[in-house]
């Protein structure tokens, strides 16, 4: 089903069109869903602007185009308000059949892009000479839940782990493992983090060592010590698979293209800014200088791929892995999920791309940025000791916590099950506290807040949603039985109808998720559903009511249950039929 919010607009769009004598693709409907009923289920405040614009009355303007709009079959009659507001109420038999449509839809009425796009998305890619930290979640989960949007939808998605596995931390790391004594590398590994603590201290107290280490680089650079870093890879790898497989996230080890995979394009990319006249050297550095980028003083700000010791950059390997997407997986966009500092960087490294030729213009790409996560007191987020909190270590007291919750509620449960919601509920609560924020704003990290059984959180709508089904099993109809109902639901009661109306509108939250690449729209979304569902569900008995009544209802039970389970999935985050 197209979304009635696009219905709406093109209808109001050619309304406007004709009441002002212009092409109806020149003119923007501005339709936004209302928040207080009282203004009916949608509003248009385009009539202001394109008033403006034409220089006549609004409010005259708004009685034009609301006497040419055909909106029969849609909606009542449209209001006209204050100075223009035109106000949209749905038909009431528009909504029963929209509810029996999409109740009859696999996809709840969700519509396939008709234009399936392959869509390239860089994110995790966290530097694997460390373990993951908490500042690795936003990254993971932002672009996990975009990846699984964007394919059902029906894009292809192409997942890209760019991780850090190359450059000067490693000559450290080998060099230590160098030094180990015969069969102790195993056990050493086993913990990244001290691995990387005792390398650094060393490195950091003995010059000898750092010499040794500047070395190692250079000599892994020329090919040597391969096997040790593949080794050092693997275990790190095997890490980041682990966490990814506890959070639920869909990268796979084929995802896994690092910084190295690029080594030998380096020279080539190098070769191509020349080609293309780019190239400048600047204090014995090579680099490209673009109009309108500036430091504060106003002075030429370079874009450097190439240092004068000739050693590459992290700038020289994003420009390399942007030529390796766009000939690999024929794009119509690239997105980028990492945080907002880095937002110079490829603002700076698109430029330089479309410049170079390496990115053509029917290639969006995309810098999704993100902010910081903040610990409990609002500073960054670090252990007591001040080091970086492991993502893996967040993990476990996410379970811990919720583990205490389960106990709490349903001490009953069989100890298998208590072990599973525990797992749902913790890690869910983590990944959802994250995507219900803006993800350009910083947040702080709270474990009560996040946790919480009432409120925008995980646990909420996970308990929600098996409500649902309990009420939908009391009902004593099976999921065939609800698939096979074939009349449109009458929806008399108020509540039944503010229900049926938000379910209407999944479909067009999901686009407007990609519209910007916000999952918050969809938390945002859910939520709303779950709150609209206990307030029918106060409203109007289900069980108790009389037939047909009790059909339709529990027909809306089941519809419910369907979009809040699609909608977390989407999200990532798993549901339980009982909890
Ligand atoms: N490894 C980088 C970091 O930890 C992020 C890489 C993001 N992707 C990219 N193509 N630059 O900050």
């Amino acid at each position: 089903m197209k979304p009635i919010i696009a219905q709406l607009a093109s209808r109001l769009a050619d309304a406007f069109a004709s009441a002002l004598g212009v092409p109806a693709d020149t003119i923007d409907p501005t339709i936004r869903t209302t928040t207080d009923p009282k203004f009916g289920d949608y509003q248009s405040n385009a009539a202001m602007a394109l008033a403006k614009r034409a220089k006549t009355n609004p409010r005259q303007l708004a009685e034009k185009a609301v006497a040419a709009a055909k909106l029969d079959d849609l909606t009542l009659p449209p209001e006209i308000a204050g100075p223009g507001f035109i106000n949209l109420r749905l038909r009431p038999e528009f909504v029963s059949q929209a509810i029996a449509a999409i109740a009859a839809d696999e996809r709840m009425g969700v519509e396939q892009a008709a234009a399936p796009e392959s869509v390239v998305i860089d994110f995790s890619s966290p530097n694997i000479s460390k373990e993951m930290h908490i500042g690795h979640l936003r990254s993971t989960v932002l672009g996990d839940v975009l990846s699984r949007v964007l394919e059902f939808i029906g894009h292809r998605v192409f997942r890209q782990n760019h991780v850090g596995d190359w450059g000067t931390q490693f000559g450290m790391l080998l060099a230590h493992l160098s030094e180990l004594p015969a069969g102790s590398a195993a056990p050493e590994l086993s913990d990244l983090e001290k691995f990387y603590r005792n390398a650094k201290k060393r490195f950091d107290a003995d010059p000898e060592f750092a010499t040794k280490a500047r070395k190692t680089v250079a000599l892994l650079q020329g090919g040597q010590f391969r096997e040790q870093w593949q080794q050092f890879l693997n275990i790190s790898l095997a890490h980041c698979q682990a966490n990814y497989k506890r959070l639920g996230v869909t990268l796979q080890p084929e995802d896994v293209r690092g910084e190295s995979a690029y080594n030998d394009d380096l020279p080539k990319v190098i070769e191509a800014l020349d080609k293309a006249g780019l190239l400048q050297v600047s204090e014995g550095a090579k680099c490209v200088f673009l109009d309108g980028y500036a430091n504060k003083e106003g002075n030429p700000l370079p874009f450097i791929v190439q240092k004068s010791d000739g050693g590459y950059l992290y700038a020289t390997t994003d420009l390399a892995a942007l030529r390796y997407r766009v000939a690999t997986f024929n794009p119509t966009r690239i997105l980028y999920v990492t945080d907002v500092r880095q937002s110079h960087h490829f603002g700076y490294m698109f430029a330089v791309a479309r410049k170079a030729g390496f990115a053509p213009e029917n290639v969006q790409l995309v810098h999704v940025a993100f902010g910081t996560i903040q610990g409990p007191d609002g500073k960054p987020f670090k252990t007591k000791s001040g080091e970086n909190v492991k993502l893996a270590d967040v993990l476990d007291e996410a379970e811990q916590r919720a583990r205490k919750i389960v106990e709490d509620k349903n001490a009953d449960l069989p100890e298998e099950q208590k072990q599973a919601v525990a797992r749902a509920v913790g890690i869910g609560a983590v990944k959802y506290f994250d995507l219900s924020n803006n993800r350009i704003s910083d947040y702080r990290f709270d474990w009560d807040q996040m946790l919480a059984l009432t409120g925008n959180t995980a646990p909420y709508l996970q308990y929600a949603y098996s409500r649902v089904r309990s009420i939908f099993r009391k009902g004593g109809l099976s999921d065939t039985q609800v698939a096979a109902i074939a009349n449109a639901p009458a929806l008399a009661h108020d509540k039944e109808r503010a229900l049926a109306i938000h379910l209407l509108r999944f479909g067009e939250q999901l686009s407007a998720v990609l519209d910007d690449y916000r999952p918050n729209i969809l938390t945002d979304y859910l939520y709303e559903l779950a709150i609209r569902f206990s307030g029918f569900y106060e409203g109007c008995p289900v069980l108790k009511a009389d037939e047909p009544t009790r059909t339709e209802r529990l027909l809306l039970c089941h519809l419910t249950s369907r979009v809040m389970k699609q909608g977390l999935s989407l999200l990532g985050i798993d549901v339980m039929e009982e909890m």
